[in-house]
This record gives structure tokens, C-alpha cells and sequence, in this order.
């Protein structure tokens, strides 16, 4: 009787496994992004949001057309203007700080794509993301200072000054372009600031990741308390410390680590 049951269920496990491998596939799975021969740009962008897809340095070939027309459509904005949208519901019932503990409720924006727009740039010279970044064309477009605004991170910014937050600009362009940075915010309209954090020599070879993560962590020692941080890449929202809110702009033309 012991016998027969322990064969039993020797031969349904062997059932089982044999019916496991059979439903297992051996290929990956579909991710979605691709469909015959073609990337679907849709999923793509996906996945680039939510940082599904890592360490890519060009857009598909194949999505060039569908990242002109979401860039210059009404869609980027509409997406901006959400996440700005988002991010003023949450500031407006941020309780600020008095008395010994005030002047330090802050909040981080990080600068390209989400105080200032490079579209200029990749219309042009950057091809939409399509060509491996520049380093060399792309310093000589910050060094004209020429960036606009991106309106709803505009709009966004001079709602929360007036709550009492203290605005941080935390950016990946180095000390040494910190004129121009300057400039530029100014001349787009971002005119005060409580500091403007630039990558110095000690930050050379550091992720963004790593690099802004350093800086929140000093800032929180510093005694400030990061209620939101805006950026449209995750590099500059991810890890300890996190600010208590983050906010992600819409980028699909490039990916920084
Ligand atoms: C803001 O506070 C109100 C009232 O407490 C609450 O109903 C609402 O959900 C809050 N909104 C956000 C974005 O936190
Ligand atoms: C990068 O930009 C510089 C300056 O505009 C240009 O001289 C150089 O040819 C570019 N490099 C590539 C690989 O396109």
C-alpha cells in the first residue's frame, strides 16, 4: 500500500515536470517591442519611462519619425504639463517649516529636459537622439546659453517659490560651464535659486546616479528635507536618499546613467 502511493506520486511528479517543460518557453519572451521586423515605438517609449530598458545610447532607427512628432506635438507638452500639474497638487499641501527649523524645506529640479528644453539641439544637431551623444557639439550649445524654458516647469516653479520651498538646481553639467548654466536659467526665467549644484573634479567618472545621490545625501546632512525632486531621468530621482516625492519628466531621446 506504502509502496503503490509513493509510486504515485513519483510518477505525477515526473507528469508535472514533464508538463512544466512543455510550457516553458526556450525562447524569451515577446517583449512587446517588437513587432516583425519593427520596433513598436509605443512600447518602446514604455519602457524607456519606466526604466524597463537601460543603457541605451540611440533611439531605434525605426522611431525616429514617431520621437519628431511626440517632441514638436502637442503630446510632450500635454505629458510636461501633467507631471507639473502632479507635482503642484502635492507642493500645495507640503506644511513648511517655521522658527529654528525654516529655509530648508527644499526642492531639487535637475536642469536639462526639465527646467530647460535642448530640443533646439536634437532637432539639429542631435537628430532626436538617433546619433551617439556628442560631447563636443553638445557643450557648444550650452555654452550659448540658448536653451528655452520648458513652460510647464516654468509655470511649476513660480507656483512653489512663493510656498516657501528653497529651490536647488542639482545638475550634470560641470562647475566649468556654471556661467553659462547661469545665464541661461536667468534669460529663461528661472531667476532665483538656493544653489546650483554643478559636477566639480571629484565627481569625474561618477554616474549621475551615484553623483546626485551623493549630493541629496549631503543636502539631508546639510539639514534640508528634499519634499520633491523633479528630473526627467531616473538617474536623477533614483536611490538613497530619495526626496519623500520624485517627479518624472518625459525624455525618449536619451538615456543617462
Ligand atoms: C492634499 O491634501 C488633501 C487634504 O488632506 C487630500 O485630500 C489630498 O489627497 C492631498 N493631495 C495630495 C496630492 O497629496
Ligand atoms: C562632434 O561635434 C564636433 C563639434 O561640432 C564635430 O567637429 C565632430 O565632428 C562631431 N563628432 C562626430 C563623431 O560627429
Amino acid at each position: 500500500m506504502f509502496f503503490t502511493l509513493s509510486l504515485i506520486s513519483v510518477l505525477a511528479a515526473a507528469a508535472h515536470s514533464q508538463s512544466l517543460r512543455g510550457i516553458v518557453p526556450k525562447v524569451p519572451y515577446p517583449k512587446n517591442i517588437l513587432e516583425g521586423d519593427t520596433v513598436n515605438c509605443e512600447s518602446w517609449k514604455f519602457a524607456v519611462e519606466t526604466n524597463n530598458i537601460r543603457s541605451w545610447t540611440t533611439i531605434p532607427t525605426s522611431c525616429l519619425k514617431y520621437v519628431q512628432d511626440y517632441m514638436n506635438g502637442p503630446r510632450y507638452a500635454a505629458d510636461c504639463n501633467a507631471v507639473a500639474g502632479y507635482a503642484i497638487e502635492y507642493a500645495q499641501n507640503v506644511s513648511i517649516s517655521h522658527g529654528s527649523r525654516a529655509g530648508k524645506d527644499a526642492w531639487i529640479f535637475d536642469v536639462d529636459e526639465t527646467l530647460l528644453s535642448n530640443l533646439p539641439y536634437y532637432k539639429t544637431v542631435g537628430g532626436y537622439g538617433s546619433k551617439v551623444f556628442n560631447e563636443t557639439s553638445f557643450n557648444e550649445w550650452v555654452a550659448k546659453a540658448a536653451a528655452p524654458a520648458i513652460p510647464s516647469s516654468l509655470k511649476f516653479y513660480r507656483q512653489l517659490l512663493p510656498l516657501g520651498f528653497r529651490v536647488i538646481f542639482m545638475t550634470g553639467r560641470s562647475e566649468d560651464q556654471r556661467s553659462s548654466t547661469e545665464k541661461n536659467l536667468k534669460a529663461a526665467g528661472f531667476g532665483f535659486w538656493e544653489m546650483l549644484i554643478l559636477r566639480g573634479s571629484d565627481d569625474e567618472g561618477k554616474t549621475a546616479e551615484l553623483y546626485k545621490s551623493e549630493r541629496r545625501a549631503w543636502l539631508e546632512s546639510s539639514g534640508y528635507k528634499i519634499h520633491g525632486n523633479s528630473g526627467d531621468q531616473w538617474s536623477d530621482l533614483a536611490c538613497t536618499p530619495l526626496a519623500t516625492r520624485s517627479f518624472k519628466l518625459p525624455n525618449p531621446m536619451y538615456y543617462v546613467a
